[in-house]
């Protein structure tokens, strides 16, 4: 067990029952951790290059600024890194680490075998003293991490915590949380509350790159299932709600249509019905801790950007 055709196949039983779940619901929804193949990774990161895409700028600036203040107080021997993301930030943080003094292990940790390999081969050149050690996982279930040199600092960056409803980012860091030890702590990047015209222009850029990454999911399962969307009659749809401080994203059906995907049968669609594809939480300071503290995280250091766009969190388990 465990070679690669296992992990292939076991993916793709999951997909298929998360396909046919989230397809049968009322509204429709796929969940955004689909997005992420070659093609959507590509995509992503032709979004964090967008003049409108504020949230990887803001973030990496930030990292910048603080990190040997972190890296001082932490004083971390391993990163771990959940839903590894851009090798940049993983630089920052790895170079800190070995400027000041220890830097023995890198974890990355996301669903993408392919993405993680590549990310491990791409840090071992220039990173040949750190250990490095990848684990293919869902970070939504929960996840084994393998023993490393403590203290720990564990980093789930680029707001990707704002996939996740408040019950299921709970459920999420209670389980980061169950894993830290006393001297470890927890990094996290959280896009925050602001202007929704600067958040609508985000999620709806001008050359559409948005509007392609949110469609490939489509493609995806057309490639991948064998599905037969008519991607070309759906159309991007993205909104802020200051009610619920969260974009939504959708794929709206411009026609009504049948679409047949294999393992799952035929599935009806109406015209201008819609697909969600994914929820993006925006945070203000209270929103966060309130999270932190039901997931077993104390805050210890509160860390927004000038412009108050984007802030970085640290903190450690309790008890
Ligand atoms: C990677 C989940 C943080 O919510 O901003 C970018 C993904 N979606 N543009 C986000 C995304 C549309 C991104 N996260």
């Amino acid at each position: 067990m465990g070679t690669p055709p296992y992990t292939v196949r076991r993916s793709r039983q999951q997909m298929v029952v998360d396909v046919r779940q989230g397809l049968s619901r009322s509204p429709k929804q796929l969940s955004p951790k689909y997005f992420y193949d070659e093609r959507g990774s590509e995509l992503f990161e032709e979004i964090t290059q967008l003049p409108e895409y504020y949230l990887t700028r803001a973030e990496r600036s930030l990292l910048e600024q603080r990190i040997s203040q972190i890296i001082s107080t932490v004083r971390p021997c391993s990163l771990v890194e959940l839903g590894a993301g851009s090798a940049t930030k993983t630089r920052i943080i790895l170079d800190e680490m070995r400027t000041s003094g220890c830097a023995e292990c890198y974890v990355p940790v996301d669903v993408s075998k392919d993405f993680l390999e590549a990310t491990a081969l791409q840090l071992r050149t220039d990173y040949a003293d750190v250990q490095i050690i990848p684990v293919v996982s869902d970070i939504t279930e929960p996840f084994e991490l393998p023993p490393s040199a403590s203290p720990t600092l564990v980093a789930f960056l680029g707001s990707t915590i704002g996939n996740f409803p408040r019950a299921q980012a709970v459920r999420l860091l209670s389980h980061i949380a169950s894993e830290m030890g006393s001297s470890d702590r927890f990094l996290l990047g959280a896009d925050l509350i602001k202007d929704p015209a600067i958040i609508n222009r985000a999620y709806n850029d001008s050359r559409g790159v948005t509007a392609a990454f949110n469609l490939n999911i489509l493609e995806r399962l057309n490639r991948e299932l064998g599905a037969d969307f008519p991607v070309a009659d759906y159309e991007h749809r993205a909104f802020y709600s200051s009610e619920q401080h969260r974009v939504e994203m959708h794929l709206i059906a411009r026609r009504a249509h049948k679409v047949t995907i294999p393992e799952i049968g035929e599935i009806s669609f109406e015209k201008g019905e819609s697909i969600r594809t994914e929820l993006s939480y925006k945070y203000d300071r209270p929103t966060l801790e309130d999270i932190l503290t039901a997931s077993g995280l104390l805050l210890e250091k509160w860390m927004p950007a000038d412009d108050n766009s984007f802030a970085l969190a640290l903190a450690r388990a309790e008890g």
